[in-house]
């Protein structure tokens, strides 16, 4: 299966990962190497030569060359760039989704449903190059305009990690693109294929379109480059996706050179369940939130908050799905399972951890809370907790497993108080029929996260609109909406067409 799939996409055996421009992906050799394993088995799916500190030299001073002739190309001619690469990715959509969830670990229809959320940023990027509006402003001085327009911002480092091995990516390089940015990338060194075979779909679209360079790709076997990368001056913005532990330290150093960064970390969502919920939604919902992905995406629904009246009732009914789930645990390649691996032995560890400094706690496992040893692979079993205060430590960290933590509340005063009373604030949710409690929910008083629900659950957000979190989920934000505007310079401008020079604040320097 392994071999089919990489076989399809011209990834078996050895593989370059440095992307070098001008067609060419170097020869080094001798900078490490990365081995990507797939989760499910532990079979090494292929060698990826990681790149040298020349390789990267290389990188980013084509990269500026392309820049001085990008930036200067017309936005509605860019999004063009972007539409074709839209096209390959739906050309290849089947192949890569299945990469994706070979070298990742999650289910196949995530694989391709990641694949579509790339060929959706490109649709709505190839929109977006036709409005990158300014302001226009009234001028207090007589014969004067004033306005603000958007500018290309030069390059852009993005820093991706193996949960969404090429969607984050698309996220941040389609809207660079149509800015006028050039786009350098770092994906995780867990899953470097994913995004040689991303790189290479996109660069042949654009070489076949007459395109320049506009993507380059370098990989790194321990964290020497990534440093360099992120102190580097000539790296406008660095967008990182990852735990906020390096993001903090991204963040820092990026600001310490005066750059900017957006940074996309750690979630731990919560989904409120009053006693009005739709339980039909509801269900499905916190299953899919807390098992979908194996419990790895930064919008994993970790928490659950229900209703005292109904939160035996809401247990039961869980368990009872988890266990369905449970039956559905297997090979991600295949379309008949539910829940794949762990990405790695160190998140099973990480996930064990937890279940254990919940259980020492008084946590008590209602179903789950083992790892699958038995069988090869990064196996684990989805777990509901219960019994734990949502001021637990345990409670209070993301395990990027799937542990549900659920607690019941009396109030929704007291329900929106736990969901906003941990260090990060991502995705949240309510379920409810009760219109004073969604609006509450949503008031400046509600949620405190990036992104507030209702009767939807935490992930699987559209690529519409903007995607990030505050507090330590750091405050960035990327895909739709304005977030645009982050890869791009405003600038200011006033024009005076009087013949005489009216100083603002009406100052009179008269010399
Ligand atoms: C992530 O886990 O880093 O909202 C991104 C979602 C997806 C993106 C998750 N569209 O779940």
């Amino acid at each position: 299966m392994s071999h089919a799939i990489l076989s399809a996409l011209g990834l078996f055996g050895e593989q370059s990962g440095s992307y070098l421009g001008q067609g060419e992906w170097s020869k080094t050799t001798d900078a490490g190497a990365l081995q990507p394993v797939n989760p499910a088995t532990g079979e090494v799916l292929g060698t990826v030569h990681a790149s040298s500190a020349a390789d990267y030299e290389v990188i980013v001073q084509r990269a500026q060359e392309a820049f001085k002739v990008w930036r200067t190309t017309p936005a509605p001619r860019r999004g063009e760039a972007v539409r074709l690469c839209g096209e390959a990715l739906r050309r290849h959509k089947d192949a890569l989704g299945s990469l994706v969830a070979l070298e990742m670990g999650k289910i196949k229809p995530e694989g391709d449903g990641e694949v579509q959320e790339m060929i959706d940023i490109a649709d709505f990027a190839v929109g977006q190059s036709r409005m990158m509006y300014g302001a226009t402003m009234h001028s207090e001085r007589p014969g004067h305009r004033m306005y603000d327009q958007y500018h290309p911002l030069g390059l852009v480092g993005i820093i991706s990690a193996f949960n969404f091995p090429v969607a984050v990516w698309a996220w941040n390089a389609m809207l660079a693109t149509i800015a006028g940015d050039i786009c350098i990338w770092k994906p995780s060194p867990k899953t470097p294929l994913s995004a040689i075979a991303t790189i290479r779909i996109c660069n042949e679209a654009l070489k076949a379109g007459g395109f320049p360079d506009l993507f380059f790709l370098f990989n790194d076997a321990g964290s020497d480059l990534a440093q360099a990368f992120v102190d580097d001056k000539r790296v406008a913005l660095i967008s990182f996706t990852g735990s906020t532990k390096v993001g903090r330290m991204v963040g820092e150093r990026v600001a310490q050179r005066m750059g900017r960064s957006l940074l996309e970390l750690g979630g731990n969502n919560a989904i409120i369940l009053d006693e009005t919920a739709d339980l039909k939604l509801a269900i499905p919902g916190i299953v899919f939130g807390a098992v979908g992905t194996a419990g790895q995406r930064c919008t994993t629904t970790r928490r659950l908050f229900v209703h005292e009246s109904i939160f035996d009732g809401v247990l039961d009914t869980l368990v009872k799905a988890y266990r369905q789930v449970e039956g559905k645990i297997g090979d991600p390649t295949l379309a008949t399972t539910l829940m794949g691996p762990l990405n790695s032995a160190e998140a099973v560890q990480g996930y064990l951890a937890a279940i254990e400094k919940a259980k020492a706690a008084g946590g008590t496992v209602r179903t789950g809370g083992k790892a699958l040893t038995e069988r090869k692979g990064n196996f684990v079993l989805p777990t509901i907790i219960t019994g734990l205060k949502n001021s637990h430590e345990v409670v209070q960290a993301e395990t990027f497993a799937p542990i549900l933590y659920v607690m019941p509340f009396k109030t929704i005063d007291e329900a929106i108080e736990m969901q906003n009373d941990v260090p990060q604030g991502l995705s949240s949710s309510i379920f409810t029929n009760n219109l004073r409690a969604a609006e509450q929910f949503l008031s400046a008083a509600g949620s405190d996260c990036g992104i507030a629900n209702v009767n939807i659950g935490t992930s699987g957000a559209e690529i519409g609109g903007a995607f990030g979190g505050e507090k330590e989920t750091g405050g960035g934000r990327e895909s739709g909406s304005d977030a645009w505007k982050v890869y791009m310079r405003r600038q200011t401008n006033t024009i005076n067409y009087s013949n005489a020079l009216p100083l603002a604040q009406g100052i009179k320097f008269d010399l």
